[in-house]
């Protein structure tokens, strides 16, 4: 199948690194013009680089999702910029600590929601107030296998990616009629920084966390790239409101 993004604007948050970074480089490769956006500023201009080398079109919004301010900037400049957002992948999250509930500190806590949830919930406002103006507009929120179900010293994590689903769900349904899908991805454990801190604190988790995945590896960037870019094209249509495992058959289990 062949699947363009000419002339689209695809804005992907915390695409300095990992699945945003290969989501970034994917869209670029097929037309869209890109914005990246993370609070990383060094990375994030890397990308920019890597897109402009390959003869591809990007810019670098140094951004906090959690600060609704910061993030009002970077949508006005994305659409000052490259005129409109016809993909938005709100992607930037952290993992937060690794302790079981009643050790969980409230600040770790409140830090994984203001990110992931928080981050999500302002990014959406901004892009579905866009897309309405566009009539139309496709937005990929990045939730996890730990959306669907639970996952042991994850409780913020896991909290915070089954409100990610919620928010999708339930805005999925506001615009249905409006020409805007949303959806989201939920991947299993896939070999970026952010996973590989599980590994820092324990190397044998590397071997652990695997048994648990039937097709028994881990996932790349890229593979969930493509699931979020096929999730895009006019081909899923029909899609919305759904939360989409990309988990080497997890969640089958
Ligand atoms: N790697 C996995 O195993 C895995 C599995 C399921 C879901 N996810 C989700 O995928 C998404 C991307 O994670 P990744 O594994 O590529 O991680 P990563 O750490 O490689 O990349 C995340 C990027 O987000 C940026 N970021 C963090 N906080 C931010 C903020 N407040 N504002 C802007 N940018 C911020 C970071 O600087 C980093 O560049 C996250 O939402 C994560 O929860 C990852």
């Amino acid at each position: 199948v062949n699947i363009s993004f000419e002339n689209q604007t695809a804005l992907i948050t915390g695409s300095a690194s990992g699945i945003g970074k290969a989501t970034a480089l994917l869209f670029a490769e097929n037309g869209a013009k890109v914005v990246i956006s993370d609070l990383n500023e060094a990375g994030g201009e890397a990308v920019v680089t890597e897109i402009k080398q390959k003869g591809g079109q990007a810019i670098f919004v140094k951004t906090d999702v959690a600060d609704f301010a910061s993030q009002q900037n970077l949508h006005e400049k994305a659409i000052a910029h490259f005129g409109s957002i016809d993909v938005a992948v709100n992607n930037a999250g952290i993992g937060g600590v690794w302790s079981k509930l009643a050790d969980y500190d409230h600040k770790d806590y409140a830090q994984v929601m203001c990110v992931n949830v928080d981050g999500v919930f302002f990014g959406m406002q901004l892009q579905i107030k866009q897309m309405l103006k566009q009539g139309k507009g496709n937005i990929i929120n990045i939730a996890s296998i730990a959306g669907l179900r639970g996952l042991n010293y994850s409780s913020a994590y896991c909290a915070s990616k089954h409100a990610v689903i919620g928010l999708t769900k339930s805005a999925a349904l506001d615009y249905a009629r409006n020409n805007i899908r949303i959806n989201a991805v939920c991947p299993v454990f896939t070999r970026t920084p952010l996973f590989e801190k599980i590994f820092e604190a324990d190397a044998s988790y590397e071997e652990k966390l695997k048994r648990n995945i039937p097709m028994g590896r881990y996932g790349t960037p890229e593979e969930i790239a493509q699931g979020i870019y096929w999730l895009c094209a006019e081909q899923a249509g029909f899609m919305t409101g759904q939360a989409i495992a990309l988990d080497g058959g997890m969640t089958a289990n």
